[in-house]
């Protein structure tokens, strides 16, 4: 009898329209490696002990999504510097020494899209970033570590803004020359070339209270939200002047590629992923 596929599956609630399972099926395909991978929605309140029974089960690695992100930081015995900094992890494993490791690959994820796939520069460049929340943290490190220029955070709750770049003003090497600022959105100044949307505004359908003026021709914005249309973020960029409005699509597709490679070694191609996965 043929040995079962090692077992993979993301953790959320809800999760029934993660698109990870067919992700990782693809890349499994792709790449010849024999395993499964599922969807399992928890109930909160029963994230730790269902993590346990997976990897006591002897299943392999787990992605973590909304809203474990956290619990997972918490739970992880071991953490790469990223998901220390991040304040969540979205990908588990256990090591030969039954150790749980951690790592966050979302803003790797961000990164390699940008650079990548779309060849948009970061180093020496002008970045402003929307929200100061989960997602933000979780992207900022990998952001920094290409040394732009400046990356101004703005939130409707300055505090947080705040927050977060004395956080990670204290971390990056000092080496690295980027100037971190904090903003409200009222107080947004300066030009941008690259405008990334962490904010879950897209996600209410809600456009943010910040002026079309900090959009030039030249600007490229990136929403870190997708969904099956433009999102409201990437429809106010472009009537607002922008040079290109990218969704966050690619972000997912590069994220889970890196988690691929943590769990088999193997790194992925994701160019015909993404296109299966918008349909093209
Ligand atoms: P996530 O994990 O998606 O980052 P979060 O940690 O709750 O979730 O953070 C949500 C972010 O979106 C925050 O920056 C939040 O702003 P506040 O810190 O002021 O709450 C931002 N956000 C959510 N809805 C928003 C809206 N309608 N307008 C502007 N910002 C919004």
């Amino acid at each position: 009898m043929a040995a079962p596929a090692d077992r993979y599956a993301v953790m959320g609630n809800p999760v029934a329209h993660s698109k990870s399972p067919r992700i990782h099926a693809l890349f499994a395909e792709n790449t010849q490696q024999k395993l499964r991978y599922d969807a399992i929605e928890v109930a909160i309140g029963l994230f730790e002990e269902r993590v346990a029974a997976f990897f006591n089960d002897g299943n392999h690695g787990l992605s973590i999504t909304v809203p474990f992100k956290e619990a997972a930081w918490y739970l992880a015995d071991k953490k790469t510097a990223r998901a220390k900094t991040a304040g969540a992890v979205n990908t588990l494993w256990r090591d030969e020494n039954n150790c749980l490791n951690g790592d966050n690959t979302d803003g790797i994820g961000l990164v390699r899209d940008l650079t990548e796939n779309h060849d948009i520069p970061v180093k020496n460049t002008r970045i402003l970033v929307l929200g100061a929340g989960g997602a933000v943290r979780g992207v900022l490190a990998p952001l920094i570590n290409e040394q732009p220029a400046l990356i101004t955070v703005a939130n409707r709750t300055f505090s947080k803004a705040e927050e977060l770049v004395e956080i990670f003003s204290q971390e990056k090497k000092s080496s690295n020359q980027v100037r971190l600022n904090a903003c409200s959105f009222d107080m947004i100044q300066g030009d941008f070339d690259l405008i990334i949307n962490g904010t879950a505004a897209s996600l209410q359908g809600q456009t943010l209270p910040v002026s079309p003026d900090i959009i030039n021709p030249e600007t490229v914005c990136y929403d870190m939200m997708y969904g099956s249309g433009e999102t409201v973020f990437n429809k106010w960029a472009r009537e607002s002047g922008a040079l290109k409005c990218i969704d966050g699509l690619g972000m997912l597709v590069e994220q889970a590629a890196e988690q691929f490679f943590i769990w088999r070694g193997v790194r992925p191609e994701t160019a015909s992923v993404l296109a299966a996965l918008r349909g093209c």
